[in-house]
């Protein structure tokens, strides 16, 4: 039941008008369906096949008379349609039922209210449609409902009508202006308050903004609404694209799959991406908010108004508008060493969820081949990676005038749209005219060799080894590559690697930059890879430099440089590039605990992190020219999962017992400074979600969590009760937090007060209620207590397996966020997870097939855990009606071995 790329063929029919009526009722929701077909010319003729799921027919209508039609499987199939080219009307007739849709997807009731989601596939469980991107069509929507239930009734574009029915029914009737794929529809219809905002775009036209809650939320939704304003306003300015509607609304809903949906002029997002105050967000949310408002909206112009051509173009507008949200989110950072930090996160989300999916039986090329079920394609491959294929496009065309590349992109992208507004393209559409706008670029000289990052699934390795030259002056730097085989792909061709590189001597200063063949002296340099092998001979060099290569992460890639700990440790306290400062401190203590793995040390007590990476990072914290947030991420260990993806064989128990080593001896030995920093960084004043003041906090609340840990190792009361006192005095949800988890994570006493008090200050906010169940799930296992917790928590009346949100944050941060409590050497962890993921599966497939993921890298446990973890997941597959969702996941993890 796979589908293949290759297999692509152009639609038999258009559909040009469709114009829908529904009358929305929660047990039977009636839709009349009015389509005006046309058969495409350049296609051999032959019978329309519309797909549906879950629908109940009650009428077909050829213009306006009967006709004859079959079922096949899912599709309605009509073989006696009218000759020729001229256009013809089809009347479609079905009844659904919105209140039994658990999965979410097509139209389904949440708080007794109407929401859609039809990306990718189900719009089919609205009415029977050509379910695919390249059919665009002009859609006009009536809505009828109960009035006094559902007195907000919304479409996709313009309100042209309204009005009172009998019965105390009223409706709505919306035009959407814009062509589009049926995956684009929305509609929405409940009791629903607004908060609205007018403006003025840079061409003088107004329109109006508008984002939806449930009463009682509005207090939640300034910040959103700042960052609609901002992202329409940057749009504009750095990509010319303004916003093509009077009218653009933002809809929350408390049940969702996914983060956000961009349905045309009608977003529908998570209630987790919207709804934020002080008292009851975090920084990460408000910082998430911004990020995911402005995804939605930038999918307006890349997305809707170019779309894909089949689902597995699905990068050609995530990959693409992930890059963009991320430049977003830089810009509203502000400051270069503030941008930086944000790279630093982004990168960090890439290595470790990314290269651990490249890695696994999940790999697929950010334009996969096939797929059995598209949903599980909605992946950090396709989105995370799909964007640094696109930022190292903007790389490749910098010019001496342009050194990131930033102009030369922005002309790819006018040409992007010159050629393709309106259509559904591909990924070689998108390519080709960023290369075409900047002839003679590397990237416009290297193209198709470039266009293996769209078919070539796998992390590359990028080998770098150097060597000096004391007589001749020189230094030669040779680059190699090689990629490991991914399912399907056993041989990799080379990659074009856009290595950003300076040089550094030994006590720390950059050295000017001058490749032997070349006149100009730079002090940043892009070499560009396109072999598997090349070297580079810098002139003019004293003494053996230290080199610092892929700066800024210039390409997604693993570098494997050579350099040893007296390198690394100059690279993080004097190199000019923040990422790789940061990375210089990550390597260290990566090596670290590789090293300790490798000799099989008996962690306890035994100090695992050398007394000069110590001190180094003591002089990180106490930089007084390095940012706080900065400091956070440079004090912080890589995680568990990222430590592990580094070994062949995993031992998750001993990997958390080697972390949480280092981080008790990062905790005693910078005890006066985690004292400073927390000191020094507390209560900034009012709260405000910018840069520097949430940097601010995230480093005094890493600086309460190294506190915590000391004080519960060397039995210090006195911190551990302020730390308390200031989860009770905080004047914002990142601070008290902050102070929860800083007890929580030590395994301190009052952790237990500190939850049931959070639980009973915020017991009706529902996304509050996440972050503790959350937090409960992710709590170090002292005695395997978490696993009972959570199956008691389950029974608890705040939790629903129906709620995705909900079951995401118990279920799922057991699963795949706590290694060292999932994995039990007693196995109970994966039976729990085995139950888990077929309880769901009945529900809400495409959540089902999330958690399922939680085992895609069991072929790697050292046993029992091995073992153990296969005969959960082939517990799993013996279920014989699973989803295609679930079983695409768990077969393909079986094959991995
Ligand atoms: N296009 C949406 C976004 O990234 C994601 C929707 C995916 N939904 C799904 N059910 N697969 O902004
Ligand atoms: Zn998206």
């Amino acid at each position: 039941t796979a589908i293949h790329r290759e297999a692509y063929a152009a639609p038999a029919f258009w559909i040009e008008t469709v114009d829908l009526t529904f009358d929305l009722d929660p047990a039977k929701t009636r839709v009349l369906n009015k389509m005006r077909l046309r058969r495409n010319p350049d296609v051999a003729a032959q019978p329309l096949r519309l797909d549906g799921e879950d629908l109940n027919l009650a009428r077909v209508l050829v213009n306006g008379g009967g006709t004859s039609f079959k079922m096949d499987d899912n599709q309605l199939v009509l073989e006696n349609l009218p000759e020729g080219t001229d256009a013809f009307d089809l009347e479609i007739f079905t009844t659904c039922n919105p209140e039994k849709n658990t999965q979410l997807m097509g139209l389904y009731v949440s708080n007794d209210s109407f929401f859609t989601q039809c990306e990718a596939e189900g719009f089919r469980r609205i009415t029977y449609f050509l379910d695919r991107p390249d059919v665009m069509a002009s859609f006009t929507v009536t809505l009828r409902a109960d009035k006094a239930k559902y007195p907000v009734l919304l479409s996709n574009g313009n309100l042209v009508d309204q009005g009172t029915l009998e019965d105390g029914r009223h409706f709505a009737k919306w035009v959407d202006p814009h062509k589009k794929p049926c995956y684009l529809f929305a509609l929405v219809a409940g009791q629903l308050v607004a908060r609205e905002q007018r403006i003025i775009s840079r061409s003088g036209k107004e329109h109006l903004l508008q984002v939806f809650v449930r009463p009682g939320d509005l207090d939640k939704t300034e910040h959103a609404m700042n960052s609609l304003m901002a992202s329409v306003a940057w749009d504009e300015a750095r990509f010319g694209l303004p916003l093509d509607l009077e009218r653009f609304m933002i809809v929350a809903t408390s049940d969702f799959n996914m983060g956000a949906m961009e349905n045309k002029g009608l977003n529908i997002f998570n209630t987790k991406y919207v709804l934020a105050n002080p008292a009851t967000a975090t920084d990460m949310d408000f910082g998430n908010i911004e990020s995911v408002v402005g995804h939605e909206y930038f999918h307006n112009w890349t997305g809707n108004r170019i779309t894909c051509r089949d689902w597995f173009q699905l990068s050609l507008k995530e990959g693409l508008t992930v890059f963009r949200d991320q430049e977003f989110s830089q810009d509203m950072a502000g400051e270069a060493s503030a941008r930086a930090v944000k790279r630093i996160e982004d990168v960090r989300v890439l290595r470790t969820v990314q290269f651990a999916e490249d890695a696994g039986p999940m790999a697929h090329p950010v334009r996969p081949d096939s797929y059995v079920e598209i949903n599980n394609f909605y992946t950090v491959t396709i989105y995370e990676k799909g964007s640094e294929v696109v930022r190292m496009m903007q790389t490749l065309v910098a010019t001496p005038n342009d050194l990131q590349g930033r102009d030369g992109f922005a002309k790819g992208m006018k040409l992007y749209f010159e050629r393709h507004d309106g259509q559904a393209v591909t990924c070689d559409d998108f390519a080709q005219a960023i290369a075409d706008a900047n002839l003679g670029s590397a990237l416009a000289q290297n193209l198709s060799t470039f266009k293996r990052w769209y078919s070539q699934a796998g992390t590359p390795r990028l080998q770098a080894s150097g060597s000096y030259n004391a007589a001749e002056r020189t230094y030669t730097l040779t680059l190699s590559q090689s990629c490991p085989a991914t399912p399907d792909q056993d041989n990799k061709a080379p990659f074009v690697i856009p290595v950003a590189l300076g040089l550094l001597s030994r006590d720390g200063a950059a050295l000017p930059l001058q490749l032997a063949d070349a006149s100009d002296v730079v002090p940043q340099q892009t070499l560009v890879l396109t072999e598997a092998s090349a070297s580079y001979t810098f002139a003019n060099i004293d003494s053996e430099p230290v080199p610092s290569l892929l700066r800024g992460f210039s390409a997604p890639v693993v570098l494997e440089d050579g350099l040893n700990a007296d390198d690394l440790l100059i690279l993080l306290a004097h190199d000019s590039d923040p990422f790789n400062q940061w990375e210089a401190g990550q390597r260290l203590m990566l090596q670290s605990a590789l090293d300790a793995i490798q000799q099989n040390k008996d962690l306890t007590g035994q100090p695992v992190l050398s007394n000069e990476l110590i001190s180094a990072l003591r002089n990180v914290l106490r930089h007084p020219g390095l940012d706080a947030a900065f400091k956070d991420l440079a004090l912080t260990l890589p995680s568990e999962n990222y430590i592990a993806d580094q070994l062949d064989v995993v031992d998750p128990q001993r990997v958390h017992a080697l972390r949480e080593n280092m981080r008790l001896q990062l905790a005693s030995a910078l005890q006066a400074d985690w004292q400073w920093a927390w000191d020094a960084h507390k209560n900034n004043g009012a709260y405000s979600p910018d840069a520097k003041s949430s940097g601010c906090r995230a480093l005094a609340g890493l600086a309460m969590t190294m506190l915590c840990v000391a004080a519960v190792n060397n039995g210090d009361a006195v911190t551990p009760g302020r730390v308390y006192q200031q989860f009770k005095d905080a004047g914002n949800m990142t601070d008290r937090f902050n102070a929860l988890s800083a007890l929580v994570v030590s395994g301190h006493a009052l952790a237990q007060d500190a939850l049931a008090l959070f639980h009973k200050m915020f017991q009706h906010e529902a996304l509050v209620i996440d972050k503790w169940f959350a937090l409960q799930a992710g709590a170090p296992d002292r005695a395997g207590d978490v696993l009972p917790r959570v199956r008691q928590l389950m029974q608890h009346p705040d939790f629903s397996l129906r709620n995705p949100n909900r079951a995401r944050s118990l279920i799922f941060s057991y699963c795949s966020a706590n290694p060292a409590a999932f994995h039990r050497a007693d196995a109970a962890g994966y039976v729990y997870w085995s139950e888990q993921v077929l309880a769901l599966d009945a529900i809400n497939p495409q959540v089902a097939a999330r958690l399922a993921r939680a085992m895609d890298r069991w072929s790697r446990l050292a046993e029992p855990y091995r073992s153990a973890a296969k005969v959960a997941i082939e517990r799993v597959a013996a279920k014989a009606d699973l989803s295609n969702d679930v079983r695409e996941v768990i077969s393909r993890a079986l094959s991995s071995i």
